[in-house]
């Protein structure tokens, strides 16, 4: 199948700034000062940014060629920042495709629109909406290839998946941030799990709640997507050194669909005593996996 075509691709990272970039961006992030000098505290920034855009143009090169080029929505996007680099150093030279940044914030929505009409990223769109209306939006194409969402707060996340899931993403990269939801439903019922299993002891204490409920989040979103035919891979987003969220997700559209992850995903919720998450977060999981759950197989 032929892919992206790009033939002025950036050369790896040696360089802060590499050929073809955007200078006028680097300043306007702030990573370089008006005389054109890097800020060093931004250094840093932008390192890490190219660290996840490495991850990210492997999988843009792997799409099929497709008339209007590829799609990429950056969910809970803040400044932007990601999108405007991913755009620099890729959509630019290939000269097709598009990025949307779905962001609530208004002020930052604006203030991304100004900066890309100032640099000429004319196929960049900003959409004022939550991750979670994103997917009912008319401004945004029925199918979308990559979704990312880096630091996107509390469920925002499970909310990409959703609108990754609905627009058939071929690749999801997805950088978690904090989860409180799950936290809340384990601290429900705390007492009467304590009796019921030794495993409990995992969230007896608030902080252990928290981590217990990060950590158990991520492994059930790794689940659902295989569930839904998602090939998984957990790594960790190096560089990311004072980022306490360095955890990456990255998805790719396989097809297959693994029956054993949504019924592991099902029993993990049973264990955790917070199988009343099912309908509302994992609502795609096949009949399948209830059946077994109902037949007690899980
Ligand atoms: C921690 S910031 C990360 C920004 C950017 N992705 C980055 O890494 O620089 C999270 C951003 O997500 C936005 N956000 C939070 N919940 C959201 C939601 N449900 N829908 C859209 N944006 C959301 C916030 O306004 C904020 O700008």
């Amino acid at each position: 199948m032929p892919k992206h075509k790009l033939t002025s691709a950036p050369k790896p990272l040696d360089l802060d700034v590499r050929p073809g970039q955007s200078v006028e961006l680097l300043k306007q992030l702030h990573i370089l000062t008006r005389e054109g000098k890097l800020n060093q505290d931004s250094r840093r920034k932008l390192k890490q940014v190219y660290h996840l855009f490495q991850f990210i143009e492997k999988l843009l090169l792997e799409l099929p060629a497709s008339e209007s080029g590829p799609t990429l929505a950056d969910h809970g996007a803040g400044k932007s920042y990601l999108g405007f680099i991913i755009y620099d150093l890729f959509f630019k030279a290939l000269g097709q495709g598009t990025i949307y940044g779905i962001e609530t914030r208004s002020e930052l929505v604006e203030s991304s629109k100004a900066l890309a009409q100032k640099l000429g990223f004319e196929r960049m769109r900003f959409l004022n909406v939550s991750v979670a209306e994103s997917t009912q939006s008319d401004q945004l194409p029925a199918q979308i290839d990559v979704v990312t969402a880096l630091h996107a707060c509390d469920t925002a996340t499970d909310d990409a998946i959703a609108f990754g899931l609905q627009k058939k993403a071929r690749y999801m990269v997805l950088v978690p941030c904090c989860q409180a939801e799950l936290a809340r439903a384990l601290n429900q019922n705390k007492a009467l799990n304590l009796q019921r299993t030794p495993l409990a002891e995992l969230w007896r204490h608030p902080l252990h709640t928290r981590e217990v409920g990060s950590q158990l989040t991520n492994v059930l979103r790794c689940l659902y997507l295989e569930s839904k035919g998602y090939q998984v891979t957990v790594t960790e987003l190096v560089g990311w050194e004072h980022s306490m969220k360095n955890e990456l997700i990255l998805a790719k559209y396989t097809g297959q669909k693994k029956r054993a992850s949504g019924e592991r995903l099902l029993a993990l919720l049973k264990e955790f005593g917070v199988e009343g998450m099912m309908g509302a977060r994992y609502p795609l999981v096949g009949p399948h996996a209830l059946e077994a759950f109902a037949d007690r197989r899980i």
